[in-house]
This record gives C-alpha cells, structure tokens and sequence, in this order.
C-alpha cells in the first residue's frame, strides 16, 4: 500500500525509515521523499509514527504516581 502516492513511496518503506531512526515526518521525507509534493500524505506518515513510538516505559523513562 502506497503511503504517499506523488513519491510511489510504500507504507513498507515509511516503517524502515521509522525503524532505522526517523522520528519525524521531515526526517521520514528525507529518507524515503515521502511527503514532498503535494503534502496530502503528511497526516498518514505522522500517524505511523505516532503508533510507532515507544511507550515511556519501553522508551526507559520514569514513571511517577499523581
Ligand atoms: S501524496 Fe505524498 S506528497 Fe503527495
């Protein structure tokens, strides 16, 4: 499945990107060129990385009680 139609980049390509360190969508435009044409994919791409991104406490930060 296409993850940005202008760049024929795939989802498959967005979530290597993701997982070898992009932690933005400008970052994931640079490894891939997803998302820059028409920037109709920017909501798609920031929505794998927001379900890609560590929990804090797989992420190793602390948690505190309220
Ligand atoms: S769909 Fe990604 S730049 Fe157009």
């Amino acid at each position: 499945m296409f993850a940005c139609i202008c760049r024929a980049v795939t989802s498959d390509q967005v979530s290597t990107a993701i997982d070898s360190g992009a932690a933005t969508v400008a970052a994931v435009a640079r490894a891939t060129r997803a998302c820059t044409s028409c920037g109709m994919c920017r909501e798609r791409i920031a929505g794998m990385l927001a379900e890609r991104r560590p929990s804090p406490l797989e992420a190793g930060q602390a948690v505190q009680a309220a």
